[in-house]
């Protein structure tokens, strides 16, 4: 993709992605916070690559962008409804290979081909299965701002006026539809009048909090202050911490959570401070499938992001290099997992099932 096919917009509320009735815009969260340009992805081989190269992150974006993907990939096929299902099956198999850690991906993939067998079903027409494909996309996307205002409402209940919070990584509008999952209740705290102060860890190696979440929320006007990862021990020793929120890519069915990087020391830091620590995330990232976090693919990145990030070397040539983009956070370091449909606490394997019935 030129620079000069994408679209450069200085002024709304920055959406991580949108459809513009011809093609996916998408954020370039690679070039945030110091440019903001969207481009217009017309292919599932761009959604995966935007997806492969962090263009979208965040487990709930992942999931839309790769929702409309399918839809891209199956609007210019001729031919029966059984070819576009075959396509949709095949476009979905591909977009699944984009990253392994997120389950919102599969999650949306297999609403995508649900959708797709029963529209077959149906016997509908060809233009109608192409069209009900964008409308599920767009419902998914739609879906999402919706629970994350739930999410934000019920874990807001768990904070009080004056509170410090601290948050790891970006689980903010950035990484979703809207409002974000963790992120979410500091919104509808500044819309109440509330004052929470965040700490945002910068979140090394890719660093979504500083380019990220200290970006979007200082947009908004919540009082943010970033801090570099190694800083959490001492900023909750000053007292100054009195819960920690974080989002998470896959809750696994005993209540560990993969999240990005870092996040299990916080969770551990927290404890040792006996600061509550909380988990934000829609009933998409309870992967029940996945019995516990070990079972948990965790994604491996290349090695230049630590030695070499953003274009300067800081690590000897030849260096090994281990760089997990995600860990697991056991559960018995989680306070509570906050979703659209309430709080859950331990036992885990009993009360996120019940989430389900
Ligand atoms: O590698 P990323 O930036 O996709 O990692 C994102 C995270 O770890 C988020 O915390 C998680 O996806 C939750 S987003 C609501």
């Amino acid at each position: 993709m030129s620079s000069a096919e994408a679209t450069v917009n200085n002024q709304s509320a920055l959406e991580s992605l949108r459809w513009n009735g011809q093609q996916l815009d998408l954020l370039d969260q690679r070039l945030l916070p110091e440019e903001i340009v969207y481009l217009p992805l017309e292919t599932p081989v761009e959604v995966w690559e935007a997806i492969r190269h962090l263009k979208v992150r965040g487990a709930p974006a992942i999931g839309i962008a790769a929702a409309y993907g399918v839809y891209l990939g199956i609007r210019g096929v001729d031919g029966g409804v059984d070819a576009l299902l075959a396509e949709v099956q095949k476009q979905a198999d591909y977009l699944a290979t984009s990253r392994p850690t997120a389950v919102n991906l599969f999650w949306a993939l297999d609403r995508m081909r649900a959708r797709a067998v029963a529209l077959a079903a149906e016997g509908v027409s060809p233009a109608a299965f192409q069209a009900a494909l964008l409308a599920e996309a767009q419902q998914i996307q739609a879906e999402d701002v919706e629970t994350n205002r739930l999410i934000g409402e019920h874990a807001l209940a768990l904070f009080e006026d004056g509170f410090g919070v601290l948050t790891h990584c970006n689980a903010g509008g950035l990484a979703t539809a809207k409002y974000g999952t963790a992120l979410a209740p500091f919104y509808l705290a500044k819309e109440k009048g509330l004052n929470i102060k965040v700490f945002a860890d910068e979140t090394r190696p890719v660093l979504q909090g500083a380019r990220l979440t200290a970006f979007e929320l200082q947009q908004a006007g919540v009082d943010v202050t970033l801090i570099c990862d190694n800083m959490a021990g001492a900023v909750m020793a000053k007292g100054w911490v009195q819960a920690v929120i974080v989002g998470t890519d896959r809750v696994a069915a005993n209540g560990d959570v993969a999240n990005k990087i870092g996040t299990y020391s916080v969770a551990v830091l927290a404890k040792a401070h006996g600061i509550p620590f909380y988990v934000a995330c829609p009933l998409s990232t309870i992967d029940l499938n996945t019995p516990t976090g070990g079972d948990i693919p965790i994604e491996e990145r290349h090695e230049d992001e630590i030695t070499q990030g953003f274009g300067k070397r800081t690590a000897p040539e030849g260096v090994k290099v281990f760089n997990p983009a995600f860990d697991v956070t056991p559960n018995e370091y989680v306070t509570a997992i906050i979703t659209e449909k309430g709080i859950v606490q331990a036992p885990y394997t009993e009360n996120l099932r019940k989430l389900f019935e």
